[in-house]
């Protein structure tokens, strides 16, 4: 954090202060949304441990209205990245009623986000992924993954039963909501997605088919919560290419664009949808991993803002807008202009674990500055840019876990360190495609 803290006296005013009640019914405390980060704390078997509990009552502590979980998976055998903790059946209920609980302190919401990763799921951990086509993934990582397998009908039909299942035992153990993860090349996006999916039947081709896959899991995980159960959705804002100003409109060619993704959107609400939460990342260019720190976000300032502009007047479903808020004045002015009804945050969290208090209670106004991830070793910080930043982020989590404070002074070497040790060399694989958030 820096220093450059002015007090104001919190007053109900603050636009971060304000209770939203969803489509459901269900009334959130206030704006703060915590955006989902894989917490890398589960070991082999993917289940939740103790860590996740502490981790998630310090959130809960720290006021945020909303926690999102780190992506659960449905499947244990299709793991986006290691340490992901996986839900297929009741095996783990007693820690996961523990891991709710905490999340669920102080009046907060605990939501868990449901994902399958598709072909994004490195191959140290993966021989075999499954995807809505064949196909390797090319580009310079493209060997960290291996070539999936075009999914069977009754594959699709067993991976839609299998979220509604997860999010089945997430209500059953004191979740409170549920996210479904349709964003940065995990499996739904991969249908939605026309780079990646070259299907010929009711799942591939027209946007309607494309969507299919999404609806149908949306659907199921409905009747399976019942209609008075928060579902977000996360949603790329399109296969946009996030380019040097990342609010400019660069629909990647042939790909998911925002005039399909505001279609999927008003889709969605009509099917009784509570939140849907803008995010983005693709191939070309990385939303987090680009590792430019307080500068870059800086110079980027709020992601997808102008996309949210224009969802604005589509849709009466809240939104949150995840990605680059770091003040309140930031957040304030979103909110104020209407372009999101939440405050997706990640990374900040990591290193302020309390920022919604902060900001809410004490009237903090600076910014937390991320630093810039570096191992000091050029060729290394090269070859692990991404993976760097996203250990770096998983240690700090890992401390917040064993009750330490953040360190925003640990270098990169370590974070990498502390990745091999957590997940043995599977760690230095890629955890999302190149250019994938
Ligand atoms: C360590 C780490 C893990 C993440 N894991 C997930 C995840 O499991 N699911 C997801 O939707 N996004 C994940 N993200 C992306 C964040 O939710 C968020 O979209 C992104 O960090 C931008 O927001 P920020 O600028 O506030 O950090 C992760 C980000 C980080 C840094």
């Amino acid at each position: 954090m820096t220093n450059d803290t002015t007090m104001t006296t919190a007053t109900s005013a603050v636009p971060t202060a304000e209770p939203l009640t969803l489509p459901c019914g269900v009334t959130v405390k206030n704006r703060f949304y915590k955006s989902a980060m894989n917490e890398a704390l589960a070991g082999r078997d993917c289940a939740p441990t103790e860590a996740h509990v502490r981790l998630y009552r310090a959130w809960a502590r720290g006021g945020a209205g909303v926690l999102v979980t780190g992506n659960v998976m449905v499947d244990h055998t299709q793991l986006g990245e290691p340490g992901n903790v996986a839900v297929e059946d009741e095996r783990d209920l007693v820690m996961l009623r523990r891991w709710a609980a905490a999340g669920t302190e102080n009046g907060t919401h605990c939501w868990m986000q449901i994902n399958h990763p598709g072909r994004q799921s490195p191959v140290t951990i993966n021989p075999h992924p499954l995807a809505p086509s064949a196909g390797k993934i090319d580009g310079e990582y493209g060997h960290f993954f291996a070539e999936p397998t075009e999914l069977t009908r009754n594959q699709i039909r067993d991976i839609i039963r299998r979220f509604a299942n997860t999010a089945r035992i997430a209500q059953k153990a004191g979740f409170t909501g549920v996210e479904i993860h349709a964003a940065h090349g995990y499996l739904i996006n991969q249908f939605l997605s026309p780079l990646d999916n070259h299907r010929t039947d009711e799942y591939g081709g027209s946007l309607a088919n494309r969507a299919r896959f999404l609806f149908d899991v949306f659907d199921a995980v409905r009747e399976a919560v019942g209609p008075q159960f928060p579902i977000a959705v996360k949603l790329n804002s399109s296969d946009v290419p996030i380019a040097v100003k990342v609010n400019e409109r660069n629909d990647a060619p042939g790909g998911f664009s925002e005039e399909e993704s505001i279609w999927v959107m008003k889709q969605l609400e009509a099917r009784g949808v509570d939140l849907i939460d803008i995010s983005g990342g693709t191939y070309a260019k990385p939303v987090i991993q680009t590792n430019g720190g307080a500068v870059e976000d800086r110079r980027r300032g709020v992601y997808f803002t102008d996309f949210a502009r224009r969802v604005k007047g589509e849709l009466s479903v809240p939104v949150t807008l995840t990605g680059g808020f770091r003040n309140a004045a930031d957040m304030n002015r979103a909110l104020s202009e209407g372009i999101t009804q939440m405050i997706g945050i990640a990374r900040p969290l990591a290193l302020v674990p309390d920022l919604p208090n902060c900001i809410i209670r004490d009237g903090w106004q600076g910014s937390v500055d991320l630093p810039r991830v570096t191992t000091g070793i050029k060729p290394l910080d090269k070859a692990f840019g991404g993976i760097l930043v996203i250990s770096w982020f998983e240690l700090q989590m890992h401390r917040i876990a064993r009750g330490h404070r953040p360190n925003p002074h640990i270098g990169g070497m370590r974070a990498l360190l502390f990745a091999i040790k957590q997940h043995g060399p599977a760690a230095l694989a890629p955890r999302r495609r190149k250019g994938r958030q």
